[in-house]
């Protein structure tokens, strides 16, 4: 896994890629444990990004690339979500895609991260855009504080695929994040997902228990060997009733 445009030869698809079939031990579930799914990888990531945003002004890696932000977009537009609806972003990392609701006009927006560096980060980027009405706080979303819930919409770009690669039991975490998720989401609220570890089927599998299948947003596709696939899977899931 890692960032870049959800095209046929991204480094996020061969990274995938590599994180189910390269070196290393595999763990019960197929992927190979890696520094990825740990704190300290990504608090080092974004102290890195935060002093060459200082340095440069340069905000950094944008997963999955731009289009994968404008993808969601258009679905709330699409869907015609109102810009007053409470929107979590999960792992939100530089905090960009706080900047482009913000931007589109939404305006009850939170983004949590684990990593301090990364809230920092997305805080001079939200101050330097002039955006004043984000809400961003230090969060690990197995480990949730109360005050988080009752959201409408919750997203989630590359942040369950950083989980599933925990060299610490990540089968656990990964069922850890579905009951989080149930907490912070609202009855009937949508979970919109990007992900380049895990297919459609076993993304539906994995949120099996409480959501269902709202829609698939289309990803581009590549052909090798005479089948077709997608590198990056982009599903929307709502909340069913209790
Ligand atoms: C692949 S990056 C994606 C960042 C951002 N969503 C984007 O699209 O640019 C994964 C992010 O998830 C965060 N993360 C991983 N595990 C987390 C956890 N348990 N709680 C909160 N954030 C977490 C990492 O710090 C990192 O910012």
């Amino acid at each position: 896994m890692n960032a870049g445009g959800d095209s046929d030869d991204s480094s996020a698809s061969v990274a995938a890629r590599s994180a189910r079939s390269g070196e290393g031990s595999l763990a019960e579930d197929g992927f190979v444990p890696s520094a990825l799914g740990t704190r300290e990888h990504w608090n080092a990531v974004y102290e890195r990004e935060l002093q060459t945003f200082q340095e440069y002004g340069d905000t950094g890696e944008i997963w999955f690339g731009e289009e994968s932000m404008t993808r969601l977009i258009r679905w709330m537009q699409k869907h015609k979500i109102p810009l007053d609806a409470s929107v979590l972003d999960i792992g939100t990392g530089n905090g960009v895609f706080l900047v482009e609701l913000a931007k589109f006009g939404f305006s009850d927006i939170t983004g949590i991260d684990y990593s301090p560096s990364a809230i920092q980060l997305s805080g001079r980027i939200i101050e330097k855009e002039g955006l004043s009405n984000i809400k961003l706080k230090v969060e690990d979303f197995l480990n949730l504080s109360t005050e988080l819930s009752g959201f409408h919409i919750c997203v989630d770009k590359g942040t369950f695929d950083a989980i599933s690669l925990n060299p610490d039991n990540a089968i656990e975490k990964r069922k850890q994040y579905v009951k989080s998720l149930s907490v912070v989401l609202k009855v009937k609220g949508f979970f919109l997902i990007t992900s380049c570890n895990w297919t459609k089927e076993e993304l539906l599998e994995e949120f099996s228990e409480g959501f269902e299948l709202f829609e698939e947003l289309s990803t581009p596709t590549f052909s090798f060997g005479g089948r077709t696939g997608n590198s990056v899977a982009a599903l929307v899931f709502q909340k069913k009733f209790r």
